[in-house]
């Protein structure tokens, strides 16, 4: 299994500025879908080709992989999807002031890195901080979604976003799916990897209030 890379490392201190939202994508008008941790990028692809009613962003830290994210959109005419190296948490801080306040649709957190030892745990993705951050981004009635197969974690992550009295447990009404950031209910790389192997995954949805 591979070595997860150290977000609190010092090479992570520092990103490119994102570039204003009307720069990225063709129609800038359009709900925004932010997926953190986005791999390997075949999820936001299929998404933002199948959903061409949002825009999607993908961060990660790896640089490899938002790379490869990058060559697999050359040649596709997919204009929705952006990605952006880096650790999530100061590129979601570059967004604010920059981004129009409540641009933020909805966020995904699929499968984070689980950094099992207590010493580590200041490792994982949500922590209050980001939750704050997010929260400025978003008006109420965004969503937050999130899904792992480790329950240790997921009791860890629901206990931050819920801490944080900005979200609530929310499930989707009536046709709300079908106007969500993932109507068709894909699945990333992860997912898909974690149901072959039958394990179970632990997910749910959180509203804004
Ligand atoms: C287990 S993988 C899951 C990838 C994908 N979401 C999926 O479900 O297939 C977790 C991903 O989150 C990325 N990651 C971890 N910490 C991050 C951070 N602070 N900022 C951005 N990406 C991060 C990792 O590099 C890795 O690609």
């Amino acid at each position: 299994m591979r070595q997860h890379v150290n977000p609190l490392s010092n090479v992570f201190n520092y990103v490119e500025p994102l570039p204003p939202l009307e720069e990225i994508f063709d129609n800038h008008t359009m709900p925004l879908h932010l997926d953190v941790g986005c791999g390997a990028g075949d999820f936001l692809i299929n998404l933002a080709n199948h959903n061409k009613n949002w825009n999607y962003m993908g961060v990660e830290i790896r640089e490899k992989l938002v790379n490869k994210s990058k060559l697999k959109l050359k040649n596709k005419s997919i204009d929705n999807l952006f990605f952006a190296f880096g650790n999530a948490e100061y590129l979601i801080e570059d967004c604010i002031g920059k981004f129009p306040v409540n641009a933020l649709s909805s966020v995904s957190f699929n499968f984070p890195d689980p950094w099992f030892k207590k010493k580590h745990h200041k490792r994982r993705i949500i922590q209050p901080q980001l939750i704050q951050k997010i929260s400025r981004l978003m008006a109420n009635g965004g969503f937050i979604s999130i899904k792992t197969d480790v329950e240790e974690l997921f009791e860890y992550m629901d206990m931050t976003i819920i801490d944080s009295k900005f979200f609530i447990p929310y499930r989707y009404q009536d046709s709300e799916i079908l106007n969500s950031y993932n109507p068709i209910n894909l699945k990333t790389n992860r997912e898909n990897y974690v149901s072959e192997k039958k394990l179970k995954v632990f997910e749910i949805l959180y509203k804004k209030i």
